[in-house]
């Protein structure tokens, strides 16, 4: 009967399939946004479908908040920004594969969504807590004269600005929760299928987060929520809690794709493994534990060394049911012991004289993580704060470094292959690079970094300002810069500056981008308004401060390549060709292609191709060149 009653049957259900459930389904893997206590809120997938706001006032269980569905919108609808290189910024420009990007973050996600759709493992971010003292990023913020005058400085050409967040604010949660939901949206597209984000938040917005995340990532993708125990108090004594804790939420972009996940263990861990044998160091973990399931597949008997049977007491199981354990005394793991208060008895009820014990071994120091961080293992604030005092000779150059130590941690956790990606766009000073750079030395790896960064000004009376940083982005770019030499042990970088093009044997450089206007003049006159002097505007439309790279790196853009690709120039016949990585494309930015260069293309074989509109001397050329390559390759022009 009981050997029955555990049997589950798979029953037929002899009907068609429920289209509209499949439908559902369909949906939610697609917009998992759109699902609401395992519902679909069709207002959400209204709006998602819409280039303009739309309206509903039903109740139902989800966050809103004021400027939600604006924020939808925005994450929906295209910008025209590009991204310029930096040579004299950069660090081996030619060799790296590791991106530096200046600029407000919701655009460069924008501006990545074709190029790293789908191919970031993790993304880390550290966003502002919205504590009532952050700057957050608001577009199109209006104030008055007198508000914009204290603040100059902080607002970009388009008049977007970084604003101080303070509770007297009557959108306090509201402007944050949009400023993090449309990031989200926009930069899940980037993630793997088995990719996760990992977003590190204090007491004052976990909440809301939470729920964001839900609707970005959906119920079913949470991970986990950690704790990271950042600081030993102290300080100003506080009137209640002295808060020494804050959190890291976890999402995966497919639960069901993740691995499994291993963490290394705290010093507190490895203490326990205190025996050793020939496989090395082991813990004996008990067998037989508390329990009250009656279930028989793990209360069955077991023969003793000294022939005895045994079974579980009331109340106690097995670990494992008999085929593991049959398996476990094959391969050595199983210790019988000697005692006379063990939790196992012998058949006739005595209590037996056996315990039993499996043996655990340390193995590569790895076990399953657990939510609570080891502090051991992952540092606090402070330590944070002297790795970047260390660096620039002790000035205090940033507040609020997370330590070196808890994102090297949480990359062995989740960037396991060794040549996957990291992606922070709120790098601050740039810990995420650090700790990448650092792992990296350690272990050979490979892993590359992307991170983004506002040029926000730095206080004047602030050390980092005294010390010569203008903006954040120049005290994340000199981090980097200094974490590689210092990791190197060597002062001479191969940098464009000195000239030296050898690369490194690790890849401690990175590519500087900045976000920028497009590349194009916008021209959009009546042909009969159109004066001589804006027809000879029109003989180019590229803009005149644009050169070859930036167009390059356009046009990469547009065309969805990774923009960390290896570069090669080549000159033929007088014009310079432009050769991307792998063969993925080949620019050409010159007047009068001639045949050479064509021929040239066509035995390269490259995916696409990008030349000048009107590079060809006259249609002829234009057209035998076009015959040929489209043959090849995919041709286009600007
Ligand atoms: C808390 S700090 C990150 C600190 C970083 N984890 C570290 O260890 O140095 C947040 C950073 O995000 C930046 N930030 C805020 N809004 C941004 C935006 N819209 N785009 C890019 N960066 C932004 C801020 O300038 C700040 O440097």
């Amino acid at each position: 009967m009981n050997e029955l009653q555990n049997l589950s049957l798979n029953k037929l259900k002899m009907e068609t399939p429920n289209k509209c459930d499949e439908n559902i389904q369909k949906l939610k893997e697609l917009f998992p946004q759109i699902v609401s206590e395992d519902k679909i809120d069709f207002d959400i997938l209204k709006q998602l479908l819409s280039d303009t706001i739309v309206e509903a006032d039903d109740e139902r269980y989800r966050l809103d908040w004021v400027g939600k569905k604006a924020s939808l919108l925005k994450a929906n609808t295209p910008i025209n920004k590009t991204l310029r290189p930096c040579e004299e910024e950069s660090v081996d420009f030619e060799n790296t594969k590791n991106l530096y990007i200046e600029g407000d973050n919701f655009e460069v996600l924008k501006i990545l969504s074709e190029s790293y759709l789908g191919k970031i493992k993790m993304i880390y971010i550290d966003p502002p807590y919205n504590t009532g003292k952050d700057f957050v990023y608001r577009d199109n913020f209006t104030q008055s004269k007198e508000e914009f005058e204290s603040e100059i400085g902080l607002r970009d050409e388009e008049g977007n600005k970084l604003f101080r967040n303070t509770d007297s604010n009557g959108r306090f949660h509201s402007d944050w929760l949009s400023m993090m939901y449309e990031r989200l949206l926009v930069s899940r597209d980037l993630l793997k299928d088995d990719g996760v984000i990992l977003i590190s938040i204090g007491d004052d917005e976990i909440d809301n987060l939470r729920k964001v995340c839900t609707q970005v990532y959906g119920e079913n993708n949470f991970i986990a929520q950690l704790v990271w125990n950042c600081s030993t108090g102290g300080g100003i004594r506080p009137k209640h809690f002295s808060i020494t804790h804050e959190y890291i939420l976890v999402y995966s972009k497919n639960k069901n794709k993740l691995d499994e996940l291993n963490a290394t263990l705290s010093k507190e861990a490895v203490k326990q493994y205190k025996l050793s044998d020939d496989k090395g160091l082991y813990r004996e973990k008990d067998f037989v534990f508390k329990n009250i399931s009656t279930n028989i597949n793990q209360k069955y008997e077991i023969k003793c060394p000294n022939g005895d049977i045994v079974k579980p007491k009331n109340g106690y199981i097995y670990r494992f049911i008999k085929e593991t354990f049959i398996e476990a005394v094959n391969n050595d793991l199983v210790v019988f012991k000697k005692t006379n208060n063990g939790p196992l008895i012998n058949l006739d009820g005595s209590q037996a004289n056996w315990n039993i014990y499996i043996k655990k071994y340390l193995g590569d120091g790895k076990g399953s993580p657990v939510t609570s961080l080891p502090r051991d293992l992952v540092g606090i604030y402070n330590n944070g704060t002297s790795a970047v005092q260390n660096l620039f000779e002790n000035k205090r150059v940033f507040e609020n470094v997370k330590s070196v130590e808890l994102i090297v941690y949480l990359i062995e956790i989740f960037l396991t292959n060794k040549n996957d990606t990291i992606l922070d766009f709120f790098s601050g000073s740039s810990t995420t690079a650090h700790a990448v750079m650092q792992l990296n030395a350690q272990d050979g790896g490979n892993r590359k970094f992307i991170m983004v960064q506002l040029p926000e000004l730095t206080d004047e009376k602030s050390e980092a300002y005294k010390a010569g940083y203008k903006t954040i982005a120049e005290i994340g770019k000199e981090r980097i810069r200094r974490v590689g030499k210092k990791i190197l042990g060597s002062e001479a970088l191969a940098s464009p500056k000195d000239g030296t093009k050898v690369p490194f044997p690790l890849d401690i450089g990175f590519r500087v981008l900045k976000v920028d206007t497009t590349n194009f003049k916008e021209v959009y006159y009546h042909p009969n308004k159109i004066s001589q002097e804006q027809l000879e505007m029109f003989t180019t439309n590229i803009k005149e401060d644009r050169d070859d790279l930036d167009l390059l790196f356009g046009v990469m853009i547009d065309l969805g390549i990774e923009l960390s690709l290896k570069i090669t120039p080549k000159i033929i016949d007088d014009k310079k060709l432009y050769l991307v990585e792998n063969s993925e494309l080949i620019a050409c930015f010159e007047d009068d292609i001639t045949t050479k260069v064509i021929e040239e293309i066509l035995a390269i074989k490259p995916y696409q191709v990008v030349l000048k509109d009107g590079c060809f001397a006259n249609d002829n050329d234009k057209i035998n060149a076009m015959q040929k390559l489209s043959t090849i390759t995919t041709v286009s022009v600007i």
